[in-house]
């Protein structure tokens, strides 16, 4: 039997995209032991394959073939915009994609006025600016830490991720705008949906009965 690969986005999804899995009596305990150094995990029983990847690198790895499966936030989904197929939504981590800053800001996003966006999802930013606002921007890429850009003055507003909204409460900020509601999906490699269609969509079929009945 063929292997399926399934690549997990590193960190908190991963581990709770692996107790979905655990309910279904998939197993990779190794993959529990911290020291491991490993990168790539069996349970062979069932024919599957784990390993761990930067989230940005998750849709890479699915659009290519190298993982027939993934499991990644809708925000690098959507970011990273690649062809594969979104299957599930998991119902985990969940957040919301937000045009956020000071309430000085508020102005400038009514009036139309070229300002400074900062992000570390520029496309996302890009196309909202342009395509939903019509509003032309200069879109700034950062790599995290978003919420100094307009602490420091280095844009007017950002455009990132808010789960509890502390980050932007504990520095003077606040949401402007909502612009997507986010959640761990699964996206499944547009071949290996035809070649493996019998065990991937059981897979799926198992996954979503999972998640329903935690809602
Ligand atoms: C994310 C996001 C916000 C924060 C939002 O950052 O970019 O900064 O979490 O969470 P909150 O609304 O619950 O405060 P992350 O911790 O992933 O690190 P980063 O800033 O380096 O991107």
């Amino acid at each position: 039997m063929r292997y399926i690969t399934i690549a997990l986005a590193k960190g908190r999804l991963a581990k709770q995209s692996m107790k979905i899995l655990n309910e279904l009596g998939i197993r990779c305990d190794e993959m529990n032991d911290p020291d491991t150094r490993k990168l790539i995990f069996e349970d062979k029983e069932h024919g599957f394959r784990f390993f761990l990847a930067k989230a940005n690198d998750v849709p890479t790895y699915v659009e290519y073939g190298a993982a027939d499966i993934g499991i990644v936030g809708k925000d690098t989904i959507v970011e990273e915009a690649r062809s594969l197929y979104e299957v599930l939504d998991l119902n985990l981590g969940k957040c919301r994609m937000c045009v956020a800053g000071p309430a000085s800001a508020k102005e400038s996003l009514k009036n139309g006025s070229l300002i400074r966006v900062a992000t570390k999802y520029p496309r996302i930013a890009k196309d909202y600016f342009n395509n939903t606002k019509h509003q032309t921007v200069e879109i700034i890429k950062l790599n995290g830490s978003i919420e100094l850009a307009p602490i420091v003055g280095l844009s007017e507003v950002i455009v990132d991720i808010v789960e509890t909204g502390s980050t932007l409460r504990e520095n003077g900020l606040e949401v402007l705008e909502e612009i997507l509601p986010l959640s761990a999906r699964v996206v499944v490699n547009r071949v290996s949906m035809k070649m493996e269609q019998e065990r991937i969509t059981k897979l799926i079929t198992d996954m979503r009965r999972i998640v329903e009945e935690s809602k």
